[in-house]
């Protein structure tokens, strides 16, 4: 079993953290997965095949399933061949013993299904893109325009893919070609980070953060922005350094939940965003809060599609939500995420990650967990971890933070989250003692609404594990909760967009 479960990739080692980011001591197999994932890439100059990683997610869908399906239906007949000569008894032995390694292996995080997408699917995407001699993506492919961020590992840009009978009139050179302008409507618009060189455990945390985009373009490319691959650069010049890795995303939006929060007008500023046009007939209190529930009920089921995975992605802040045009809410920036499927990086760490919407155990595993083990023994051991840690809830506590910021104007400054979480730990995480305590007057009108259901929700994700650690709510109970099940803002919703379509 160890054997059939030996990772395609080195070991994660250890963390360490610098600047609330953390440092994550890997080695991926960074060439295999940058064929797996170009196998994604089409080699012809048409952009848009290079954003269809839609299709490849559905082949290796059906590729799982069938094999899956497969291996259950090995038939009663077989079977009887098989155990010719054993007792009635012993056959019913190896009948239960067979049932519960069955469930063990399919119960999250999906040991097996871990197994069949690290040795197979990646391995099959690799020879397939080896086959058809797909190119790898290269720094010429690019235009480098505008900084958009600065972290402690990395520099991201915004950029343009080149189409490969290059149209100068996109690429407006100015300022002796120091500065790229991209043309804002192209449609091949991308977005770069550059993995900075020379930085103690940089070279890392870009490994690490490719593993996962390459690891969700496969499990839930539809939560996350479509990942296109990395190049390294081959030559130094403007933002290149030679032998520098670049990750590049296609550019999902011009704003992050973090950027419209900002705005004065914040949730109004997302109404025809997130509905498509503004609602008729509804008051302005309840288009509100409308709008923040749509908002909530989105995160939450991305993190519930990352969390069926294995994944827990650990730096969830609005900062980290891109909003697409359309209205979807992408997850982006998994340096900081963990895999519990195929044990990668499960190990606690004395990391600091964002500490505004860090939960109190700071961890995704309790201190007292043993020593990691090799991967291969992590992954078969990560069924017992989830259901003893329940590492999820990590990203549910962010993802009630990011509901009271929402909620509560006030709670919207980075100062006044701060004084908040400060106020938080004094009432030992409970939200009910914190709203009797705090000095901050919070306008509770959203989530006071429609008897309380927001502010409930937000009191069952803002809290302590308990002694179980069940006591905040995963993902999947969360969206059973009766905030989500009233239904009133898909209504609004579809009728908004039905009476767009027909204008
Ligand atoms: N796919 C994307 N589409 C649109 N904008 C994006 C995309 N990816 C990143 N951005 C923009 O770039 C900003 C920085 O990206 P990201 O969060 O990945 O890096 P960071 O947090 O600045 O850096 P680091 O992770 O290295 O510390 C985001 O806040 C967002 O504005
Ligand atoms: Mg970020």
């Amino acid at each position: 079993m160890a054997s059939l479960l030996l990772p395609p990739t080195p070991t994660a080692t250890s963390s360490t953290v610098k600047h609330n980011k953390i440092q994550t001591k890997l080695k991926p197999n960074s060439n295999a997965h940058a064929a797996t994932c170009n196998f994604f890439l089409s080699s012809n100059s048409n952009a848009n095949h290079r954003f269809n990683s839609a299709k490849c997610h559905a082949l290796l869908d059906d590729v799982a399933k069938g094999l899956l399906e497969s291996s259950s239906s090995v038939g009663v007949d077989q079977f009887q061949r098989l155990t010719e000569g054993l007792s009635h008894m012993q056959r019913w032995e190896i009948l239960v013993f067979g049932g519960l390694t069955w469930i063990y292996l399919t119960a999250r995080p999906g040991v097996l299904v871990g197994a069949i997408d690290a040795y197979l699917l990646a391995p099959l995407q690799l020879g397939l893109d080896n086959l058809s001699g797909r190119r790898n993506l290269k720094r010429s492919d690019f235009v480098v325009g505008d900084k958009l961020g600065e972290g402690s590992f990395g520099v991201v840009y915004s950029g343009i893919l080149v189409p490969k009978n290059v149209d100068l009139d996109v690429v407006q050179k100015r300022g002796r070609g120091k500065t790229t302008q991209v043309d804002a409507k192209s449609k091949d618009k991308v977005i770069l980070k550059k993995v900075k060189v020379g930085i103690q455990g940089a070279e890392e945390f870009g490994d690490y953060e490719e593993w996962f985009n390459y690891r969700l373009s496969r499990a839930a490319p539809e939560t996350c922005a479509d990942f296109l691959g990395t190049f390294v650069a081959d030559q130094t010049n403007s933002q290149f350094t030679k032998g520098g890795k670049w990750l590049v995303w296609k550019f999902e939006g011009d704003r992050t939940l973090a950027d419209y929060m900002k705005d004065r007008n914040f949730p109004s500023n997302l109404e025809s965003v997130m509905f498509g046009r503004v609602l008729q007939g509804v008051d302005s209190s309840k288009r509100n809060a409308l709008i923040i529930k749509q908002i909530m009920r989105q995160i939450i089921t991305s993190l519930r599609k990352i969390h069926d995975t294995g994944i827990v992605h650990r730096d969830v802040k609005p900062a980290n939500l891109v909003v697409t045009k359309r209205g979807q809410i992408k997850l982006i920036d998994f340096g900081a995420a963990t895999d519990l499927r195929i044990g990668k990086n499960y190990v606690p760490n004395r990391t600091l990650l964002d500490p505004d919407y860090c939960p109190p155990e700071l961890y995704v595993l309790p201190e007292e967990t043993p020593s990691p083990p090799p991967e291969p023994i992590a992954a078969f051991l990560s069924p017992i971890l989830w259901q003893l840690n329940s590492p999820d809830l990590f990203d549910m506590y962010s993802a009630g933070i990011v509901l009271l910021q929402m909620a509560i104007p006030s709670l919207r400054s980075p100062a006044a989250l701060k004084n908040f979480n400060l106020e938080l730990k004094t009432c030992g995480y409970d939200l009910k003692k914190w709203r009797d305590y705090t000095r901050l007057r919070p306008d509770f009108q959203i989530l006071d609404s429609e008897s309380g259901r927001g502010w409930d929700l937000a009191t069952k994700l803002v809290s302590e594990r308990g002694s179980l650690r069940r006591g905040r709510l995963s993902a999947a109970a969360a969206l059973r909760h009766p905030y989500f099940l009233l239904g009133g803002d898909q209504a609004a919703a579809v009728l908004s967009k039905l009476s767009l379509n027909r204008k």
